[in-house]
């Protein structure tokens, strides 16, 4: 839900011609966030800045960016702030007038680039138009920068505010979630960025080698202690990124930090600050705010030979699943161990009750895996919605698991039930794939599912190494005890294999695409399955949904005689998942069913299973795996179908309309 990304470079000369590219080359990174307008503003002689704002794609920001002066675009500036936004509409169309920066005026004195929502802009816009101010659109965000003229032009007599002391009282008056970078031509070379519920990182560059590893925080701009360590004090030459995601950094740096809620981040000559609310002065327990390393490689965020990150992703599977269990299970003792949780591993298995909550995807994977956790932990399992949770204010205790998961782990529904199981005390475990994010930051414990970098909007990857972590987690629970023990072993075997048969089932994608050379000009898809099965018909209806617009229904076969029965006829497609676990009869009966009523079966079944193939009128075989297993397995040719449909419509699977990959508003 919209990327931020902002680049200042003190005193490292640069032609202004790569300022702009490095500014289009972030954006570009974080498209995945949103993609239905870009701009950019950069520092431009004379008229003080330059903002360029287009509806569409960046490629289309990128068509009239370089449209300026030749002279101008070749020139080399030594220090130089420039601010980027690539947007996904909440408050107004996307439109240029809608996109950001937004600014505070005809001068544009302050500049701002938003993610997030200002829940109270209504009661700010009011107060500001009646100070007579004239707002150019319909977004929440353009309060911000006029309240920041406002401010600063409202100071009492003899005050002078500093550009971060002037955010700070601009965040004072803002409530919702937001992440913010401001720029200003009242303090040329400076950059100032906060953030509070949205996601913001800063990277670090030095020409010359500055070797702290963490800035120290403080409350007051004006009494620093001596203790406030600034980066870079003194200012010598470096180079500062901010963005709302890792991976537009990484070509530039690998030294960054993550912000927290209310960091007021500054460059001021060169030196990064970080200030506070005073409002959290008693209760921070940390000073400090730690420079990290990242992991992450250039070639994780590149497409390779792929010409879309969602089929990379999709045949990543074999690897990604093993880099979630790598050194997690021990394949010649048969046994899992979970580092992130062993602190927590008692409270865990002595729990009354478990809640699992997440949103999409992730909360499938929750589906997929109840059975299981059931079976190996012996208590109940509840799945839930982060929205719909927080909607019933479900009753939570202090002896709940509340495991949220979330591939970005910034999702707002699921960050937000997560605070609330917080307030009730529960023990809080996460399963994220991005490290620094809220989510695993803010839960007790968890487990990172190290499926690398996500790119493409629809979630593919992710879910089977969601599954792969909860999967690992029941046989944590349940491995303590002597009964569930054969149960444990059989499942880490058959983990073991995973990997190999994964790589089996992509080797037949030309029957995917045969199929869905078949099918995509249905109107309708509907995928049929029960047990561990029901969540792959779920998250194959939403990918299908998702990236080929075609509608598309999850259905739990127990339920076909109760309604969706009557959809079936010779023209709707009917895709029905029967294999060989406990619920087989029953999904054979469903197949029989659907053929009763002319239907076309078009089944994902168990290699051999002749029966189920001679009744089916399209069918794809798997190879066998355990029960829990077979959903891992299952999935994957309907992420296939999904991709194929939505190429063969000529749509772009990456950025599927409407939608954004990180969710950071209710
Ligand atoms: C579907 C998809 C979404 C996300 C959902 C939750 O392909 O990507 O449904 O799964 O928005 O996002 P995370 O997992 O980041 O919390």
């Amino acid at each position: 839900m919209c990327g931020i990304f902002a680049y200042l470079n003190f005193c490292v000369p640069c032609q202004r011609q790569n300022v702009y590219e490095i500014l289009l080359r972030g954006l570009e990174r974080l498209e995945y966030r949103g993609y239905d307008s870009a701009g950019i503003a950069v520092d431009y002689p004379e008229e003080g800045v330059h903002i360029v704002r287009k509806q569409g794609k960046v490629k289309m920001l990128r068509g009239i960016v370089f449209d300026i002066e030749k002279a101008e675009y070749s020139s080399i500036v030594s220090t130089h702030v420039g601010i980027a936004h690539t947007r996904w509409a909440t408050h107004g169309e996307p439109s240029e007038r809608n996109s950001h920066p937004q600014s505070s005026g005809e001068d544009n004195s302050f500049m701002v680039v938003h993610n997030g929502i200002i829940t109270n802009f209504k009661d700010i816009k009011q107060f500001l138009e009646k100070e007579n101010y004239t707002f150019t659109s319909d977004t929440d965000t353009e309060v911000i920068p006029k309240l920041t003229h406002y401010i600063y032009h409202h100071t009492e007599e003899g005050e002078t505010l500093t550009f971060p002391e002037v955010v700070e009282r601009v965040i004072s008056q803002l409530e919702g979630a937001f992440a913010l970078v401001f720029k200003s031509t009242v303090f040329p070379k400076q950059i100032v960025a906060v953030k509070r519920g949205s996601p913001l990182l800063v990277g670090i560059k030095s020409e010359r080698d500055i070797s702290m590893d963490k800035v120290n925080i403080s409350y007051r701009q004006r009494q620093s202690s001596g203790d406030d360590r600034a980066f870079n004090e003194g200012g010598q030459s470096a180079e500062y990124f901010f963005a709302s995601d890792a991976s537009a950094l990484i070509e530039h740096t690998d030294r960054v930090i993550y912000l927290e809620d209310d960091d007021i981040t500054s460059i001021v000559d060169g030196s990064l600050r970080i200030n506070r609310l005073q409002k959290h002065a008693k209760t921070d327990e940390t000073a400090s705010r730690q420079i990290t390393t990242l992991r992450l490689q250039l070639q994780q965020i590149m497409k390779g030979n792929y010409s879309t990150f969602m089929e990379k992703e999709i045949h990543e599977q074999p690897e990604s699943i093993l880099n979630t269990m790598r050194g997690r299970i021990d394949f010649s003792t048969d046994t899992v161990r979970l580092g992130g949780l062993i602190s927590h591993a008692s409270a865990i298995k002595r729990c009354r009750r478990i809640i699992v909550i997440a949103s999409g995807t992730s909360y499938n994977s929750g589906v997929a895996t109840r059975q299981l956790l059931e079976e190996l932990s012996d208590v109940p399992v509840v799945i839930e919605l982060g929205s719909d949770f927080l909607d019933r204010l479900c009753p939570v205790f202090r002896d709940d698991v509340c495991i949220f998961i979330s591939q970005s782990g910034e999702t707002a529904d699921t960050l937000n039930a997560l605070r609330y199981c917080k307030s009730r005390g529960a023990l809080l475990v996460g399963i994220t794939n991005t490290v620094g994010s809220a989510i695993s930051r803010e839960t007790d414990c968890g487990i990172h599912i190290n499926a690398g970098p996500e790119i493409g909007v629809a979630s593919t990857k992710a879910y089977t190494s969601q599954i792969v972590s909860m999967v690992m987690l029941s046989v944590m629970i349940g491995s303590d005890r002597i009964s569930k023990q054969k149960r444990c072993t059989e499942i880490v075997q058959g983990l073991k294999e995973l990997p190999d048969l994964i790589r089996r089932v992509l080797k037949k994608d030309h029957e995917i695409l045969s199929l869905a050379k078949e099918l995509y000009d249905e109107k309708s898809l509907l995928l049929m399955g029960r047990g561990y099965n029901y969540a792959t018909c779920l998250e194959g209806a939403l990918k299908v949904k998702e990236v080929s617009y075609m509608h598309s229904e999850g259905i739990l076969s127990g339920e076909l005689k109760h309604g969706p029965l009557a959809l079936v006829d010779e023209n709707m497609p009917c895709v029905i998942v029967v294999v060989k676990d406990n619920t087989y009869t029953k999904c054979h009966n469903a197949l029989q069913q659907v053929k009763a009523r002319q239907g076309r079966p078009i089944t994902i079944c168990e290699e051999g299973d002749s029966d189920v193939q001679s009744m089916s009128y399209r069918s794809f075989s798997l190879p066998s795996s355990v029960d829990c297993l077979m959903n891992i397995l299952a999935v994957i040719p309907l992420q296939l179908l999904s991709f194929h449909l939505a190429t063969l419509k000529g749509l772009d699977v990456d950025c599927p309309r409407n939608l954004a990959k990180s969710v950071t508003t209710e």
